[in-house]
């Protein structure tokens, strides 16, 4: 142990019973993000490990690693970075921004940083907080300052919203809005490690559980017919895992009841999605009424798939024009053609197709029904079955633009530093 941990040790000793611990007690846990820490010190590292251990960070997933920077910028270089990394830095306010910005280039424009540093400098801070830095904490820190500045990030009600939410919907029915929409989800939990869930709207004949080889008891529908019971704790017994990052809310896909939802009935499911992971994607049947309307109007992304039909064409249009009415701020919907080139099937070309849309599409899919059909009958993904097929690398750019995560290595235009500007 060196002399500046001994130090920070005595000192951190104090600073645990600072007011924060009677905080603690009321703090919500976190919900399921992803945090990587780089500790220099010992002494950040053991605060790290006792954060590991508290029952708030459950859902957390934590990684701790003894390195610098440099060693972060290294390693983010080659991986997706996570939603919040946490850095300790002994630079000061000259050399900081500087030491930043190799992580900076490589680091997602929604991860989130946090630096515990040793100046206790109001000007750096400053600095620091102006570059997109979410908050600089100084030495010696304890166990509750650092789970404080997560909660301030992904837990206060005046945080930024965590998750991001995507709709995936058929211009026609049968068009594999599913397949596209379980296939995308599984590709930004797997490709991004970033928690995800897939939620299934359509009640009566979803295939997510199918599509996924699951069957679970409980899913959206305790959740849409129980809103005053529904927060982060109730989701999370109704969901199912489906992979290492993917949970299922999945539909019940019987006929026992009819399913009539009023016009809101959704918004405390998107509500309580929002606030458990950074990434839902929301499967929508091919309807429209007040409810999908509804959902379609909150959702961040909204991605249409049409096969290449007159029918298609025609609906794609419609539900263009009408969500560009009811999302006047947002940008428009992004189009999937799916099934492009069924044996024998007359179709309108890809580019017939969209120059009345006034749109390109973020995808073209083949229809290939050996390997689409191989992965539907045995519950598994496009990615599982067939990791090689040009359809696999189209699901991952899919899954890319749909969270607008940059391709790994490509720097932004705007500088290094321009990154770190998150606001
Ligand atoms: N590119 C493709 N090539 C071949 N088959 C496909 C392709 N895309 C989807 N399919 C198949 O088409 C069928 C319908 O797909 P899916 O259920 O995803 O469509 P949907 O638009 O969600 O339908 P619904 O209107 O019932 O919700 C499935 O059997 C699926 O495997
Ligand atoms: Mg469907």
């Amino acid at each position: 142990m060196s002399a500046l941990d001994y130090e920070i040790r005595q000192t951190a000793a104090e600073a645990e019973d600072t007011p924060r611990a009677a905080d603690l007690e009321n703090m919500r846990p976190l919900p399921r993000i992803s945090v990587h820490a780089f500790c220099e010190s010992e002494h950040l590292q053991q605060v790290m490990d006792r954060c590991a251990n508290d029952r708030r960070m459950s859902k957390v997933s934590l990684r701790i690693t003894s390195g610098s920077t440099a060693a972060a910028a290294n390693m983010f270089a080659s991986t997706p970075t996570p939603n919040l990394i946490i850095l300790e830095i002994r630079a000061n306010a000259h050399n900081l921004l500087a030491e930043l910005a190799p992580l900076a280039a490589v680091c997602d424009p929604s991860t989130k940083v946090v630096i515990v540093g040793y100046h206790n400098d109001i000007g750096l801070y400053r600095e620091l907080i102006r570059n997109g830095i979410s908050e600089y904490m100084v030495q010696p820190v304890a166990m509750t300052d650092v789970m404080a500045a997560m909660a301030a990030i992904f837990v206060d009600p005046d945080a930024e919203p965590l998750g991001r939410s995507v709709a995936f919907i058929g211009a026609k029915g049968g068009v594999g809005a599913s397949t596209i929409a379980h296939n995308c989800a599984f590709g930004i939990s797997n490709l991004f490690s970033t928690e995800t869930i897939l939620a299934d709207l359509d009640l009566p004949y979803g295939t997510a559980n199918i599509d996924f080889d699951q069957d679970p008891a409980q899913g959206i529908a305790e959740a849409v017919y129980a809103p005053e019971r529904l927060d982060e704790v109730f989701l999370d017994r109704l969901l199912t895992k489906c992979s290492q990052h993917l949970s299922l809310l999945a539909a019940p896909s019987m006929l026992d009841r009819a399913y009539d939802f009023d016009g809101q009935a959704f918004q405390p499911v998107l509500d309580v999605l929002q606030r458990s992971a950074p990434v839902s994607v929301l499967d929508v049947p091919h309807l429209w009424t007040e409810w999908t309307r509804s959902v379609l109007s909150a959702v961040d992304e909204v991605v249409i798939c049409a096969a290449p039909d007159l029918a298609n064409l025609r609906n794609a249009k419609n539900m263009l024009d009408a969500l560009r009415k009811l999302r006047p701020n947002d940008k428009a919907p992004h189009l999937i053609l799916n099934q492009v080139g069924m044996p024998k099937r007359p179709e309108i070309g890809p580019s017939e197709f969209c120059e009345p849309l006034e749109i390109d599409p973020i995808a073209i899919i083949p229809f290939d029904i050996s390997l689409f059909g191989n992965a539907a009958n045995s519950g598994r993904m496009i990615s599982e079955t067939d990791p090689k097929s040009p359809v696999a690398e189209t699901f991952s750019q899919i899954s890319h633009i749909v969270t607008g995560r940059v391709a790994l290595r490509k720097v932004k235009k705007g500088g290094l530093l321009g990154l770190l500007k998150r606001k």
